[in-house]
């Protein structure tokens, strides 16, 4: 999705008040439940196995700075720009990464729990 929202923004005839409605449909859609699931269950199943996790609390950050962006788009009648808009995308191209790389350091956890940690605070 992130890819698909800089293509837009990239893209002179792109309608950034449509788009922004895209955005939050989707984000509805698909995002809220997503982090809602995140936040509730996997989260914090990490966090029991591996303890509390600079990382896990800077995730969740980031998923409020994506709720605060996507309320932005909901006010009626407020222009939203390109900038705004990239601003969105980048920051959840840069979650998506970011998660991916815990994601992957905690499937390993079985093989070396320490090792794995020292990945996930370096992120
Ligand atoms: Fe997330």
């Amino acid at each position: 999705m992130s890819r698909r929202i800089l293509d837009a923004v990239d893209n002179e005839s792109t309608d950034f008040s449509v788009l922004a409605a895209q955005i939050t449909q989707f984000f509805d859609d698909y995002m809220v439940p997503h982090f809602a699931t995140e936040e509730n269950d996997l989260f914090s199943a990490i966090e029991q196995e591996l303890g509390p996790l600079a990382a896990v609390k800077e995730l969740v950050a980031e998923h409020h700075t994506m709720r605060m962006q996507v309320t932005r788009f909901r006010v009626p009648g407020l222009e939203i720009g390109r900038r705004e808009i990239e601003e969105f995308a980048l920051n959840l191209e840069r979650h998506i990464f970011k998660e991916e790389r815990l994601f992957s350091s905690v499937s390993q956890q079985s093989e070396d729990k320490d090792r794995v940690r020292t990945e996930i605070i370096d992120l």
